[in-house]
């Protein structure tokens, strides 16, 4: 018997790590098999501070895409800037007259993986920058959790809309900001009923797993993540967020590849593998609540609306048959370990068109 199908448009991914020299070479061409844009995440070391930075990573990504064999113009990598206590307003003109930097990431200083040369005091220090990008329409991309040591690690996100994310709208109402990577009922409720250009995006495992996935069976590193896993009634939030139709929310994987050996360490390393099986792991979240329907909204059409760009003009095809996911995945001269590798998924991604 022919097995069911589901096709919709190319989706892209509004936040991916693809890092540099041999690991970039060993993740691009699962992202681009899966996608047809993706907003590239600038925290390498050194971190992309400067459109000249961004510029010439892009063309590292370009000759990567080229040396995998894809097709000139399969996937199309939009660049975005790190930014600092000391961004200028005239860095970010630049940028935003390059033609490829769509964004502008706010790490708080110390909140995540290479992020130590990120943001100390956002409206003190970045004001400027700030201004620069609202005039100009260039998206803040924002990691939105606190640093205190005082505040739980669960509770950093609730904090930070609270502390910086709701004073940074008032005083920038016309500013264009991401809520990267929601995984709370308080994020889900702040995006919803906010005033003004706002988007967020959501990854497929804070739709699919709680933060018990963490902890089953024993310490499992490769579902560490940040922002970590949260309680069931916040994935719960995000799922209706993302399947009930509202544009303000739209796909970002943070595919984030570690090696093998840097995840399972005494201080393993934050950072979920999923660009492998990105649109696999989406549709299995959506499904399980009866809401294939509305994936090719959160994965294909809302993220193009919020960045002002066409949506793709290929297609993909999901096949409702067993997907096993692989152990692990050569990467520079170690190994990635995908999530959930080893398990099953109920669908799998047959065809891509460019
Ligand atoms: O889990 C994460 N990994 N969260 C981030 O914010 C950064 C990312 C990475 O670069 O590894
Ligand atoms: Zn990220």
């Amino acid at each position: 018997m022919k097995s069911a199908t589901f096709t919709m448009i190319r989706p892209d991914d509004w936040h991916l790590h693809l890092r540099d020299g041999a690991t970039l070479q060993a993740v691009v061409g699962d992202s681009a098999r899966q996608f047809g844009r993706a907003i590239i995440m600038p925290n390498l070391k050194p971190p992309v501070v400067s459109t000249d930075l961004a510029g010439a990573y892009r063309q590292r990504i370009l000759a990567a895409l080229a040396l995998a064999k894809l097709p000139a113009g399969a996937f199309t990598p939009l660049m975005t800037l790190y930014l600092t206590d000391n961004t200028t307003a005239a860095e970010i003109t630049r940028a935003a007259q390059s033609g490829f930097v769509y964004g502008v990431k706010l790490y708080p200083a110390g909140a995540t993986t290479n992020s130590d040369a990120g943001v100390t005091d956002l409206l003190g220090r970045c004001a400027q920058a700030l201004d620069a990008m609202q005039e100009h329409g260039l998206p803040l991309l924002v990691h939105g959790e606190v640093t205190d040591p005082a505040v739980d690690l669960f509770d950093r996100e609730a904090v930070f809309i609270d502390r910086v994310m709701i004073p940074l709208r008032r005083a920038f109402p016309g500013l264009k900001v991401v809520f990267e990577h929601l995984t709370t009922s308080n994020g889900v409720d702040y995006v919803s009923d906010a005033q003004g250009p706002i988007g967020a995006t959501i990854t497929a495992h804070h739709l699919l797993y709680n933060r018990n996935a963490i902890f089953q069976g024993g310490i499992r590193p490769h579902w560490y993540c940040l922002p970590v896993l949260k309680r069931e009634k916040h994935r719960l939030a995000l799922i209706h967020a993302a399947t009930g139709g509202n544009p303000r929310f739209f796909l970002g994987t943070d595919s984030a590849p570690h090696p093998r050996g840097l995840k399972e360490q005494a201080c393993g390393c934050a950072g979920c593998y999923t660009a492998l099986h990105a649109m696999e792991l989406y549709a299995t979240a959506f499904d399980s609540v009866g809401r294939l329907d509305a994936l090719e909204g959160f994965a294909s059409r809302n993220g193009p609306a919020f960045y002002g760009l066409p949506v793709n003009l290929g297609c993909i095809t999901l096949e409702h048959t067993a997907y096993e996911i692989p152990q692990e995945l050569p990467m520079g001269d170690s190994t990635v370990v995908p999530l959930a590798a080893g398990e099953s998924l109920p669908w799998r991604l047959r065809e891509a068109h460019a």
